[in-house]
């Protein structure tokens, strides 16, 4: 899209100076379709990306996309262009979308044109900065390949996170991206320095309001900003809401020299935003409907995630993924941005084994011995050779039975239904409707609780004894499950509920091993 093109030389300095609004920038309006919104100005062209404000108490803001002719700009509206009429009055500020920055706006929450939303008075002392910039030259650029504990046993374990990386949480609808999104949150504030900004993208209003209520209650709020442009509102304001989060990272990046914890959910609707914008700007659709822009923006965005000399932006986004189909065009392009990927897969969701994570399609650049050392890159492809293992005699036991395979590949078999049992976590996100208490787990612990359960010392204990666990040394002898309320078996994929068992079989190759171990 073209307003993604003007943007000032230098990564950090402020906006380039406009013009200031003057008596002669003023212009009409001349159509309206719908967010997009055509302004005829008589003198003066405005350029792309300022901001126009109209309506009858200036409360329509629109930013502008193209100029059409000598005379005629069409913009988007980023609010609501109700009572917008034919010959209303339009303003140029001069000026385009900004944010505001500085040690005033932590603790707060704002849309995506910096006004405060947590119905507190406008943050004092602050300076607004061009929501537009450019990612860091590569000569600026630093990379440091430090792993970024999560506390999360299958995370760690399996898909290290990169400090200052990129990772990105994959999944269809209701696979647990935004419960994962929240645990990392509240596992990390604790014992991190730095600061950290949720960026809320065209997701339900409501999770927003309940996770500043949480992170009040948890008294994390003091090291935190929040922004949010939810599925509320217009496309224009989703599709600029990540450069206002983007912004404000920057800022304590290059003026504080902290390091950054950016969280996004879900940089789907960024896109989803993008291709709404094209599509009303009158663009021809590429691949599926998507904006045949859609590189350009995604990258836009993406690479001023960086890490330079000054700190580091760490970003955890969680990506939905249409129709659970991972070879999506906009998936696809989010893949290749990221330094690990963690993919939820709705089938584990529903044998109640969460976190959900995908533990072979999972994987981090992070994963190799000259970074996790030699004893975590070991287990972790013992691990994953078990459970592919596993995967392949599924077939087999569902038509045959357990009693048909042989003895080594049956203590595979064990091995691997421990494993996945181990790797589920109680969450603290969820401790509300799961009963259990959350349970933070360092990477010693849960790397000596694969090693012990890859050595068959695990093999007389039930599989339940080690399911929704912390460290292994929680292993209870009679292997009665966590307390909490009972769950219910067979739980619908998607459902909102309360975590289903894992004990009870959903699969004829669960229920085969499950009635071999009885
Ligand atoms: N770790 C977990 N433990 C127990 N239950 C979970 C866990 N993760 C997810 N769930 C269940 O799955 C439901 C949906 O999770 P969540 O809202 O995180 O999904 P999502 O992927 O963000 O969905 P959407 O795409 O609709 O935003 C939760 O309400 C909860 O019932
Ligand atoms: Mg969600």
């Amino acid at each position: 899209m073209a307003a993604t093109v003007r943007a000032p030389t230098a990564p950090s300095p402020a906006a380039p100076a406009r013009t200031p609004p003057s008596p002669t920038a003023q212009g009409a309006v001349a159509a309206i379709r719908g967010s997009v919104v055509d302004v005829r100005f008589e003198h003066h062209l405005p350029q792309i990306t300022s901001v126009l404000r109209t309506g009858i108490k200036g409360e329509i803001v629109i930013e502008v996309m193209t100029q059409m002719d000598a005379s005629h700009v069409r913009g988007i509206a980023l609010t609501p262009t109700q009572g917008l009429a034919r010959g209303m009055q339009v303003t140029d500020t001069g000026l385009p979308l900004r944010a505001p920055v500085g040690k005033n706006i932590i603790s707060r929450m704002f849309d995506v044109f910096g006004r405060a939303i947590d119905r507190l008075p406008d943050p004092e002392g602050v300076e607004w900065r061009s929501i537009h910039r450019v990612p860091p030259p590569l000569a600026e650029r630093s990379t440091k390949s430090e792993v970024f504990e999560t506390g999360i046993k299958a995370i760690d374990v399996l898909v290290p996170l990169e400090r200052g990386g990129k990772a990105g949480l994959f999944g269809g609808a209701g696979v647990g991206k935004t419960v994962l999104l929240t645990e990392m949150i509240h596992n990390m504030l604790g014992h991190r320095q730095g600061v950290s900004i949720f960026c809320g993208i065209g997701e339900r209003c409501r999770e927003g309001e309940e996770l500043y209520r949480d992170m009040k209650t948890a008294g994390v709020l003091k090291d935190m900003v929040m922004v949010f442009g939810q599925m509320n509102e217009p496309p224009g304001s989703r599709f600029r809401v990540g450069q206002t989060a983007l912004t404000m990272a920057e800022y304590f990046r290059d003026d504080e020299h902290r390091d950054v914890l950016l969280l996004i959910d879900n940089i789907f609707r960024f896109i989803q935003a993008g291709m709404e914008v094209s599509g009303l700007m009158g663009q021809m659709p590429s691949q599926l409907g998507y904006q045949p822009t859609m590189s350009t923006e995604l990258s836009g965005l993406e690479e001023r995630i960086a890490n330079t000399r000054a700190g580091a932006i760490t970003s955890i986004q969680a990506v939905y993924v249409p129709a659970d189909d991972l070879t999506d065009p906009a998936a696809v392009h989010v893949f290749s941005h990221l330094s690990a990927s963690i993919v939820l897969s709705r089938k584990r969701a529903s044998e109640g084994l969460y976190p959900a994570i995908d533990l072979l399609q999972s994987n981090s650049k992070m994963a190799t011995p000259g970074i996790v050392g030699d004893r975590h890159y070991q287990v972790a492809q013992r691990i994953r050779r078990t459970l592919a293992r596993y995967d392949e005699l599924k077939d087999v036991i569902a038509m045959l039975g357990l009693e048909q395979l042989s003895p080594e590949d049956r203590k595979a078999v064990a091995r691997a239904r421990r494993l996945e049992r181990f790797l589920t976590q109680p969450f603290y996100a969820t401790e509300q409707f799961t009963g259990i208490k959350g349970k933070l787990v360092s990477l010693a612990d849960s790397l000596d609780g694969c090693e012990r359960i890859l050595a068959d010392e695990f093999k007389d204990t039930p599989e339940s004894a080690l399911y929704m666990i912390g460290a292994i040394s929680e292993v209870k002898k009679d292997g009665a499950p966590p307390k909490g309320p009972a769950p219910a078996a067979g739980a619908t994929s998607g459902s909102k509920g309360p975590a289903p068992a894992a004990a009870a079989p959903s699969t004829p190759a669960a229920a085969a091993v499950a009635h071999h171990e009885s």
